[in-house]
């Protein structure tokens, strides 16, 4: 089965790949991502992907959202800061909760489309629940890695080995919802 990933971001591109375990192929798609959700941006992308190239297609929109910013900065993660860079990123978002001393609670959140040429169209999310340290720590990883640690670890994202990142993410956990939807249903496209 060919799997075609809608997305210009190489870090996301890399990680499905690895998680997957199988062979997928990138394709870079102009696509203004103005949803107000995670699913209406994933969906966005999967569709305008299948449409364009006639395959099966998947897109991941992700994002965090950061309790005492009620779900910030949410759909908004990669434009939060610019220029969008991870240390911009981060250090804005620690700027922005040094009001947040009593409550660093927040999740990643991964929504994974799969869309077909004819449109129809799934969606599977993963969630991971963690906190917001006060400093950037590690150097793997991309985004917010450096600043967020999850529930049950000591260590943030960006800390872990990528291996280790992608048994548990957010990312992790979409996907492996998208591969056993795919295994039960092998003869899809
Ligand atoms: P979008 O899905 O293209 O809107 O981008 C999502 C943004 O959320 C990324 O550019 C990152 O800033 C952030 N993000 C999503 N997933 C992760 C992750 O696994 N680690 C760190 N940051 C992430």
């Amino acid at each position: 089965m060919k799997l075609l990933v809608a997305t210009t971001n190489k870090h996301k591109l890399k990680e499905i790949r690895h998680i997957l375990g199988v062979k997928v192929e990138g394709r870079k798609l102009n696509v203004k991502e103005n949803g107000k959700t995670f699913e209406e941006n994933a969906i966005k992308k999967a569709r305008a992907g299948a449409r364009k190239f006639k395959q099966l297609t998947i897109a991941d929109d992700s994002g965090l959202m950061v309790n005492c910013l009620d779900g910030l900065p949410g759909v908004k993660s990669a434009r939060f800061a610019t220029p969008p860079t991870p240390k911009n990123l981060c250090q804005k978002l620690l700027r922005v909760m040094r009001r947040c001393r009593a409550n660093r609670r927040a999740m990643f959140v991964c929504v994974i489309a799969l869309a077909r040429p004819d449109g129809r169209v799934r969606t599977f999310k993963g969630i991971v629940r963690g906190k917001i340290i006060e400093e950037m720590r590690g150097r793997h990883g991309f985004g917010y890695d450096p600043v967020f640690v999850p529930n049950g670890s000591k260590k943030t994202f960006a800390q872990m080995s990528p291996a280790f990142k992608n048994r548990i993410s957010h990312r992790a956990r979409a996907l492996k919802m998208l591969k056993s939807y795919l295994w039960a249903r092998s003869s899809v496209g």
